[in-house]
């Protein structure tokens, strides 16, 4: 194709302004059309698709390279761009009106036959995806979402650096940072019997950089936890990771509403309204049964507490004499035959409610239901009323402990509301969260993390269990983005609270005494936040899966279907570690069938 670039023009750039341009394109063939005169190839580089013709008559020898290329091979082309008769335009490509007649290509690299078709349309089982990931990602869903991921993170870099932000990496061979899941260790070989702890975050770092004066940090950061899969979770994922000095929650705020309105822009989003709104934990438990609401529909619980207070409804009322709350939704009007409203009572048994009782409200405010008949008519009216419910509407009413029917109503109103895609956005804060919560061993747990500061350190003494933080998350169309709070700045006030989470002195100073020593060289008061950036993008790209939105994810199983890690390592690895596999360990290893140590 003689000297000169291999490229002059992007694929999916050309236009009917060019028409008459001579130009190189170089890509991949995504299609093939051969009729065995005049060849068509789509060929498509990282800016999109068009079509090249190849004509026989005008470059047999160009003709002879087009009938042998098959898909996905790599080649470049140089040839001229002109309009495509009336007729054949293609109104669904960007570059539909035009097509490249070409009189050169050159193949620049073969492929294999492909393992799948390179098309969004194809349903692809998932391991085979992954264990040819480069090819996945060849296909424009994922393209597309990797450019994406890319111009968010560019916008949250740009905000933050106009607004006096460091950007600082903190080290990921550590010493274990509490959030709450299982460290990824590290073997140590200088140190045989020693451990790094790769990062669940990078917490505890990002404070120390508020003691050494940095003031305004934030970092893209890697975080690892060795914990269950879920389709918003992975064993490393990136945060947004921010912090700041003589800062409190409303700058915390403010600060990450410019971010996402700059975030949502980049990606061709309406920005949402600042301040987005925000809810006290509390209030979002009572009104939505979750402390991560979506707040793109209504459906919201209501106690129904007056209503039953004397009712003949004997299940309500003991309920509610006993401290216990009975609440609902109205679901709107779910059209639900008798085996609908059964499956949905079956469904909130499978969710660990005790029992549901339907109601459909008929014409008049009568009340279809087994509860019917243990009303009287004001009773019926008021339960209506309560709701503000209209005919054809189904009532769904729960009783029991308040937490649990909350979140049983919770459950049942996602499922029953929750919009499919995310094209519409509801940002929210949800703030005032408890310091603690309790274990199922009944014990005290950090409700966000130890090193959150409570409003009112008396309280949290006298009583944890009610005790509240100074710590919000930011939720998006019910899923939960991110998490922060204001900081203990004094040492004094973190062994109290270690104190009471059962946290010994002792303890506290094998395990933090480094950093607590920290904190005694003048602190200054900082608060900060985290934003999940993968679960960010899937919201926002609508991907209903995290792994969507990340180059090289693991199954749910943590595996890498394309590497085929984890792997066992050779026994000179082990030893050199000082590390002795355990009998079950290495059978399960020599199982796999690789490099099984001496
Ligand atoms: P937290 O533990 O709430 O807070 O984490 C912040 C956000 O990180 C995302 N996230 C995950 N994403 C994918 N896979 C996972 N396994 C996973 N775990 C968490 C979520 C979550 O909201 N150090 C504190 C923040 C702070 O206080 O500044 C922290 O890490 O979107």
């Amino acid at each position: 194709m003689g000297a000169g670039p291999l490229r002059t023009a992007g694929a999916g750039t050309l236009r009917p302004e060019h028409a008459g341009a001579e130009v190189r394109l170089a890509g991949w063939v995504k299609a093939r059309r051969d009729h065995g005169g005049v060849i068509f190839l789509d060929l498509r580089d990282a800016s999109g698709v068009v079509q090249v013709v190849v004509d026989p008559a005008a470059a047999p020898e160009a003709a002879g390279v087009a009938r042998e290329v098959r898909d996905e091979y790599c080649m470049a082309l140089a040839g001229t761009v002109r309009l495509r008769p009336a007729g054949i335009v293609n109104p669904e490509l960007p570059t539909g009106e035009v097509e490249v007649a070409a009189v050169e290509i050159r193949v620049l690299s073969p492929s294999d036959p492909l393992p799948f078709q390179i098309d969004d349309r194809a349903e692809i089982d998932e391991v085979r995806r992954l264990a040819y990931r480069y090819l996945d990602l060849r296909r424009p869903r994922m393209a597309a979402n990797l450019r994406a991921r890319s111009k968010g993170i560019a916008a949250m870099r740009r905000t933050l650096d106009r607004m006096g932000f460091l950007e600082v990496e903190t080290p990921t061979l550590i010493r274990s940072t509490p959030e709450g899941a299982r460290d990824m260790l590290v073997p140590s070989r200088l140190r045989p019997g020693t451990f790094y702890a790769l990062p669940q975050s990078p917490q505890l770092f990002k404070q120390l950089l508020m003691v050494g004066g940095v003031e305004r940090y934030f970092q893209v950061a890697r975080c690892y936890r060795d914990e269950d899969f879920r389709s918003d979770r992975q064993l490393e994922f990136t945060q947004l990771d921010i912090e700041g000095s003589f800062w409190g929650q409303d700058d915390v705020l403010a600060t990450l509403e410019e971010v996402m309105v700059e975030v949502v822009s980049a990606l061709d989003g309406t920005p949402p309204a600042r301040p987005f709104p925000r809810l006290a934990y509390s209030e979002a438990m009572a009104r939505f049964g979750t402390d991560k609401p979506d707040l793109r529909f209504g459906m919201e619980i209501v106690e129904l507490g007056t209503v039953f207070a004397s009712s003949r409804f004997q299940a309500f009322r003991t309920t509610l004499e006993s401290g216990g709350l009975v609440a609902g939704i109205d679901a709107g009007p779910l059209g639900l035959s008798r085996s609908g409203l059964e499956a949905l009572a079956e469904r909130a048994r499978a969710l660990g409610g005790k029992g549901l009782v339907t109601a459909i409200v008929e014409e008049g405010g009568t009340l279809r239901s087994t509860l019917a008949k243990h009303l009287d008519e004001a009773e019926a009216a008021a339960l209506v009323a309560a709701f503000g419910a209209v005919p054809g509407d189904t009532l769904l009413l729960a009783a029991g402990e308040p937490r649990e029917t909350r979140v049983l109503l919770g459950r049942l109103r996602l499922e029953l509301g929750q919009p499919k895609g995310h094209r519409q956005l509801r940002f929210l804060w949800v703030v005032d969260f408890p310091v603690f919560e309790i274990t199922p061993e009944g014990g005290l747990a950090p409700a966000h993390h130890p090193f959150t500061s409570p409003v009112d350190v008396r309280e949290m003494e006298e009583h944890p269990e009610r005790a509240v933080a100074r710590a919000y998350d930011l939720v998006l169309n019910g899923s939960e983005l991110g998490s922060g709070s204001v900081r203990i700045h004094d040492p004094a006030l973190q062994r109290r609270v270690f104190s009471v989470l059962g946290i010994s002195d002792e303890e506290a100073e094998r395990r933090f005494g480094w950093f607590l020593r920290a904190l005694r060289f003048g602190t200054p008061p900082h608060a900060g936040f985290a934003v999940g950036i993968d679960r960010l993008f899937s919201v926002l790209l609508d991907e209903p899966n995290i792994r969507e939105v990340i180059p090289f994810p693991k199954t749910q199983t943590g595996l890498d279907p394309m590497t085929e890690s984890p792997t066992p390592v050779v026994a000179e690895q082990l030893r050199e570690l000082g590390i002795d596999l355990r009998p079950e360990a290495r059978a399960a290893m020599e199982g796999e069938g690789e490099a099984p140590p001496g």
